[in-house]
């Protein structure tokens, strides 16, 4: 029995000896009238009797007073902390788990709230963590670099990241509650989620997309979602974008092809040349001289483009690096056109070379950079008519030097300039070749540059000229 309990019985106890009491004074007050007013007054019995009525009235309002208060105390103690229980419980019930009650440690009611706050902050805590759990997990799978696809046992999607998003260029709200052959129109994820459907077994395959007016790659690992039970779950199916990947390889592979396909071509010339002298025509002496000539250009050619693809290879080395030493750049650009100029004269053209500051310095790689301006002046050269006019512009700005090679040449057209970087890339194939050209002038170039910090820019116009502007940091 609680405190609570033990107080009432007291009060109980307490109002029926104050009711006997009560009911004693009276009692006695009757009896003593009886006597004194009986013997001296002989009054009227039904005047004793309404006093007998009056005093029972007194007492059973003073009862009724009491049980009055008790009631009031009853349903403060019990009702109202019952009521905002059953509240907070209704709050719990609809999903507020911040919803609490009152507590006190003297009534059942007030315990039992108290049980109520305790299952309450309990919730609150576990739903908190499921909370953080839940985003974390949602983070990851939004963030992750590749597409994740899940695919309910019926077939419809029930989850989709970002990246699948990207990937397919499609919101996801198009994508959750479809059908998954009706999402994807590709027949390769079609029939790839059916294999998985069928085998039940985990998939990892290649296919090839087109997206929108994009060509793509993916490796899709696909893996039946089987529970505890054996019974299905769905399909997850993750996309990882191997495009870079496979342009790269197939980099690689054009490379390979490419180096097969330039070195053959001097090869077969030689060798015919060659066979042809032995055949006879060595006797004749002007065939021979103009044969050993062209032999001769050709093992040049060979000589230079073996050269390219050791340097080349050289730079794409990860331990490459450059034998830095403070370069004075008009010596090095005077340096660099000094081999060209038999080449200017002989196509009659005007080779200009002008710098705004003779003493500026830069940190580089002489031999490297002096390759970089041949490379480039070269090109102005080769790509540009008898009587044309290239010229070689060089100043500083703040701590970066601009060094602009302008020609007045057959010019560029804008979307090959890109490409124009890339090994072996050439806008024209003939006329490239009969230049001397290996088509791995610009790729060396490039890397130089970069090694260096620097940049390399090119703005042309087709038949007007083209301008390379080489930026180079004076300290590196
Ligand atoms: N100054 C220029 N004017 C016009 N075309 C150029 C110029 N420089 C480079 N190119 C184009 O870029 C291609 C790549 O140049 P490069 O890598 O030096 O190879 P190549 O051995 O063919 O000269 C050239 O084949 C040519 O088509
Ligand atoms: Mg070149």
């Amino acid at each position: 029995m609680n405190k609570f309990h033990s107080r009432l019985l007291v009060a109980i106890i307490i109002l029926i000896i104050i009711v006997f009491l009560c009911m004693g004074f009276m009692l006695g007050q009757f009896i003593s009238s009886l006597i004194t007013n009986g013997a001296l007054h002989e009054t009227p019995v039904e005047q004793t009797v309404q006093q007998v009525w009056i005093a029972l009235f007194v007492c059973l309002a003073i009862a009724l007073i009491i049980i009055l208060s008790l009631i009031v105390r009853i349903t403060t103690t019990y009702t109202k902390p019952i009521d905002a229980a059953t509240k907070a419980v209704n709050e719990l019930a609809k999903g507020d788990y911040r919803a609490r009650t009152y507590e006190d440690y003297v009534s059942t009611a007030g315990l039992l709230g108290q049980s109520i706050n305790i299952v309450a902050r309990n919730i609150e805590e576990m739903t908190k963590s499921y909370e953080m759990q839940h985003d974390r997990l949602h983070t990851l799978i939004e963030n992750m670099g590749s597409g994740l696809l899940f695919i309910d046992s019926k077939g419809y999607i029930n989850i989709s990241n970002r990246s699948i998003n990207e990937i397919f260029k499609i919101e996801q709200k198009d994508l959750l509650g479809l059908l998954y052959y009706e999402a994807f129109a590709h027949k390769e994820i079609v029939s790839l989620v059916e294999e998985i459907f069928m085998t039940e077994r985990k998939l990892r395959r290649q296919i090839h997309l087109s997206v929108g007016n994009e060509q793509k790659d993916f490796e899709v690992y696909g893996a039946p979602i089987i529970g505890a039970n054996v019974e299905w779950k769905g399909v997850v199916l993750v996309f990882h974008d191997i495009s870079e990947l496979k342009r790269l390889e197939q980099m690689r592979k054009d490379f390979v092809a490419n180096v097969s396909h330039e070195l053959r071509t001097p090869i077969t010339s030689i060798k015919g040349f060659a066979e042809t002298l032995l055949d006879g025509a060595m006797n004749e002496r002007e065939v021979l001289q103009e044969f050993l000539t062209i032999i001769l250009n050709e093992s040049d050619r060979l000589q230079v483009l073996i050269q390219d693809l050791l340097n080349l290879s050289k730079m794409e080395n990860k331990g490459f690096s450059l034998n830095l030493s403070r370069v004075n750049v008009k010596e090095l650009l005077e340096n660099s056109l000094r081999v060209l100029k038999s080449k200017a004269v002989e196509k009659d053209i005007q080779l200009e070379l002008s710098v705004s500051d003779e003493t500026i310095e830069i940190d580089g790689d002489l031999d490297r950079l002096k390759q970089v301006f041949i490379n480039v002046v070269n090109n102005s050269l080769s790509y540009s008519p008898n009587g044309a006019k290239v010229s070689v512009e060089a100043s500083a700005l703040d701590d970066i030097i601009h060094i602009e090679i302008s020609d007045t040449g057959i010019g560029i057209e804008e979307n090959e300039i890109p490409r124009i970087f890339e090994r072996f890339y050439r806008v024209d194939k003939a006329r490239s070749r009969n230049s001397g050209g290996t088509g791995l002038g610009l790729a060396i170039v490039k890397h130089i540059i970069e090694a260096h910090e620097g940049t390399v820019q090119v703005s042309s116009k087709v038949g007007e000229g083209t301008t390379f502007t080489i930026r180079l940091k004076k300290n590196i």
